[in-house]
């Protein structure tokens, strides 16, 4: 029996062949992007849609899904799409539209109405002229100059698996370790936001900013400790809050950036949580901290000393990314150049398999600060690969294809260090996907040895 499914938002509807096949697969085949990070595994929750018509023509929850759903206390409208099979015409919403809004969910899991202590890594970035620049430029241009600011800013702590806490006038609070995980990771996962927002604002300075004559410049501080961490204020308005000496400390470290002419402090609770020699370390000071009696040490960080993979992927992505279509079209040409009995795999639009094949891109170098769900999700795309014909030996053309089309779209900014970070990625990428059915042929090994 074929369905009707259709997305609200993007106003578009596809009718099912009949088969048995998920929403997420339904979105996959028709080539709708649909975030799916664990690859439909029910782990992610990344692919959650909300059914608006027709929750009569799904399944009920799967066990999965019903424990995901009951811990976040989800609306019963609320499903993952990948555990949700249609038996007839269904509304649908999806919910989450871009990497950079799934560190977010991190905080359906913080208590509410009450704070729990969780050992976090804050930082605290100022833009440092603001008040020169408020009292030179209209409200229009500061405005539009403060949204640059905190859209290019932003984006580095979101790819790093931090939350965007709060914006305070000029200043950005991102917050990192809400969910858990290592105090060594959470700790790198900030320093690294602090020296991508670094390369972002030089970026901003340069490009987008440039017709201002301005020159932005900001202090960022970090800390990392034990805060509260909670939804907090009256019931009908509560609000994701974090709370506690270690905040009031990066905000103070952050405070010390003027004086000491230093771009990123760290403390040295942060120095002491990471691998200190991967770090370029400039001045450290003995200072003393408003409201502290006693002194304190802070470090200047300068760089990792040396490439760290994860930053150069995301420094590049912006660049490469800015135009997806072209990224996309540049990339199938020379794939199809270099093997040209590949094409006849590819059934649909090339441009929205482009779009496709750009977004999963983006969705790889952000999931590598969360890389939980990434091998089950590269697993099951390679499965699907298997399925649309893809032998293994077509992956070297592909890799090979899209490092020559990095080189092409960034012109003069290519570096080596980009080159070797994206090679090391699709290697990584590339050789998960092609493992999708190690876990079968060990179990049927074992079977047969049985
Ligand atoms: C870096 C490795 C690769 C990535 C990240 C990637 C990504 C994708 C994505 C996101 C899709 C959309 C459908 C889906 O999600 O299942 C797709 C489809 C597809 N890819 Fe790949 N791919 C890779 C390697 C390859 C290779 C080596 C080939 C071989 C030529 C290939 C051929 C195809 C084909 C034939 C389709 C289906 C097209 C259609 O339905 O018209 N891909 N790929
Ligand atoms: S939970 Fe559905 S894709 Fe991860």
């Amino acid at each position: 029996m074929s369905c009707q499914i259709t997305y609200l938002g993007i106003n578009q509807s596809v009718v099912t062949s009949g088969a048995e096949d998920s929403l997420l697969e339904i979105s996959i085949e028709n080539k709708i992007p649909h975030l799916h990070e664990c690859g439909g595994n029910g782990n992610c929750t990344t692919c959650r849609v909300r059914i608006i018509e027709g929750a009569q023509n799904v399944n009920p929850k799967t066990s999965i899904e019903k424990s995901t759903s009951d811990a976040r206390k989800w609306d019963p409208s609320i499903r993952l799409a990948c555990q949700c099979y249609p038996k007839g015409d269904v509304k649908l919403q999806r919910l989450i539209w871009s990497s950079g809004e799934v560190n977010k969910l991190q905080t359906e899991l913080v208590p509410e109405g009450k704070a729990e202590e969780r050992p976090i890594a804050i930082l605290f970035c100022d833009l440092r002229n603001f008040t020169k620049l408020s009292s030179q430029n209209a409200n229009f241009d500061l405005a539009y100059m403060l949204n640059h600011f905190y859209t290019a800013l932003s984006e580095p702590i979101l790819m790093n698996n931090g939350i965007i806490y709060q914006y305070v006038g000029d200043e950005i609070i991102g917050v990192f370790g809400t969910a858990g995980g290592m105090r060594q990771k959470n700790c790198t996962d900030a320093i690294r936001a602090a020296i991508g927002m670094q390369y972002a604002l030089d970026r901003l300075n340069k490009i987008e900013l440039k017709e201002f004559k301005v020159k932005l410049e900001m202090g960022i501080g970090i800390n990392y400790g034990r805060a509260f961490v909670g939804h907090l204020g009256h019931p009908t308005h509560r609000q994701f809050s974090v709370i506690g000496d270690p905040v009031n400390i990066a905000s103070r470290i952050q405070s010390k950036t003027r004086q000491t002419e230093a771009k990123i402090l760290i403390s040295n609770t942060v120095l002491k949580c990471v691998d200190k020699g991967s770090l370029d370390i400039g001045k450290s000071f003995h200072t003393t901290l408003t409201g502290k009696a006693e002194q304190t040490e802070i470090h200047e960080v300068l760089n990792f000393k040396q490439m760290d993979l994860q930053l150069e992927l995301q420094a590049s992505l912006y660049m490469l990314l800015q135009d997806e279509d072209l990224f996309a079209k540049v990339f199938y040409k020379k794939v199809f150049e270099k093997a040209p009995f590949v094409k006849a795999l590819f059934k649909s639009s090339m441009i929205d398999q482009g779009r496709l094949l750009t977004h999963m891109l983006g969705g790889i170098v952000y999931s590598l600060s969360r890389p939980q769900h990434l091998k089950m999700g590269l697993k099951k795309l390679g499965q699907s690969h298997h399925h649309y014909g893809v032998k293994a030996e077509y992956y070297p053309v592909v890799k090979e294809a899209m490092l020559e089309t990095i080189e092409d779209i960034l012109g003069e900014r290519h570096s080596t260090n980009i080159a070797e970070a994206w090679s090391q990625a699709l290697d990584f990428v590339t050789d998960t996907m092609k493992s999708w059915n190690n876990n079968q042929v060990q179990e049927r090994l074992i079977r047969e040895v049985n």
